[in-house]
């Protein structure tokens, strides 16, 4: 069985974040989203993965690599425009040859991994097996109908009315059936090839196409709310480690500081990463929050935030909440006269102050 992580895509509910980078790049407890992706194919046993690129190919495969370090292969397929999940695996085709494949969407992340998932589609084999769960907001997703059996029946993208509450999650089996059922869909109205409309091709030609509920939480990264609530769900399971040095400083809870970084009298609680070579000086980090590599944090408090690497935060007295900091942005409160705010923000940032 092979991979195929989707990795293309505009990103643009997470503007600004994604105007300089990749949305599968934000970091999630200091470790780019892809990773976790990655880590639960492999886990799975997968060896074999192709990434889908699109415009920003370059920093996916810097940060993602040949796949050695998973002791994986890994190849890039270029995608030239997000045309639809189901096109993503057209331009795929070469990669996947007639092997039954994992496709999974480079912005999710599963507390639990796939590899129940795919032990189930090597039981069974059906020509598709796709991942389900309860939301409470059905219209967001592709929304499936299934019997008592979970035998899938009727597959909806995004409906205005949803048939039920289960979500498909980001993570799909299909042997290579799905490729005849690809070539025989038309875009939809947004102009996308839709998986769902492969899948439902599948069920209208009696194929058959399984279902399995998600253990464990699952998060589709896609607006900033989410990446601050994967964050926290990540963190929930971290263990701790020391590699920094500590001076003056209380830390309670399970709290990870990378190699060279310095927490000066400073208040920490977990669950807390560090990334390297960060300093905290004089400040208070509370729960659920994850800090970048050389970030500085200076009589500043935060919590339950994601600030990313080389960020710069002075004086920042009122705590900051529930926020993601840009890769090296700063936010310095001083005391000069007249006592002005000064921001300059990239288009579609975003603030809101307290009075
Ligand atoms: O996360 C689960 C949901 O993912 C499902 O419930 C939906 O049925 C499914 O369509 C999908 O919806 P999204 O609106 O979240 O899809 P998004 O456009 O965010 O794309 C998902 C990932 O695939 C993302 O990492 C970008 C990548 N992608 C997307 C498209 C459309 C590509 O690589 N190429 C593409 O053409």
């Amino acid at each position: 069985m092979k991979g195929l992580i989707l990795s293309g895509g505009f990103g643009t509910r997470l503007r600004p974040l994604t105007y300089t980078g990749a949305k599968q790049l934000i970091p999630v407890a200091n470790k780019p989203i892809i990773h976790y992706g990655i880590e639960a194919l492999a886990r799975a046993g997968i060896k074999e993965l192709g990434i889908v690129v699109g415009a920003t190919s370059r920093e996916v495969e810097q940060a993602v690599g040949n796949g050695s370090r998973w002791g994986i292969s890994i190849q890039y397929i270029q995608q030239e425009a997000p045309l639809g999940l189901a096109h993503a695996i057209k331009v795929s085709r070469k990669f996947l040859g007639n092997d039954a494949f994992v496709m999974y969407l480079g912005d999710n992340i599963l507390r639990e991994g796939i590899n129940e998932f795919v032990k189930n589609f090597n039981t069974n084999h059906p020509q598709g097996l796709i991942l389900l769960t309860k939301v409470a907001n059905p219209q967001e997703f592709g929304v499936a109908v299934v019997d008592a059996h979970g035998a899938v029946k009727q597959l909806i993208e995004k409906p205005k009315d949803p048939p039920s509450d289960l979500a498909l999650v980001g993570v799909y089996i299909f042997d290579q059936h799905v490729h005849t059922a690809i070539d025989n869909i038309q875009p939809s109205w947004r102009d996308e090839l839709e998986i769902t409309d492969a899948i439902q091709w599948l069920l209208d030609n009696n194929y058959k196409v399984e279902s399995h509920m998600v253990q464990g939480w699952w998060k589709d990264t896609g607006k900033p709310d989410d990446i601050i609530e994967a964050n926290l769900l990540v963190l929930e399971d971290i263990s701790p480690a020391q590699n920094g040095q500590v001076e003056d400083s209380t830390l309670t809870g399970r709290i990870r500081t990378g190699k060279g970084s310095v927490i000066i009298k400073s208040v920490m609680r977990g669950p807390i990463v560090i990334g390297e070579n960060a300093r905290i000086v004089n400040s208070y980090i509370g729960p659920f929050s994850s800090i970048g590599n050389n970030a500085v944090i200076e009589n500043s408090e935060i919590e339950c935030s994601v600030i990313m690497e080389g960020a710069l935060l002075k004086n920042v007295e009122k705590r900051i909440d529930r926020s993601i900091i840009g890769k090296n942005a700063v936010i310095n409160v001083t005391d000069q006269s007249p006592r002005t705010h000064k921001f300059i923000l990239g288009d579609q940032s975003y603030i809101e102050i307290a009075k």
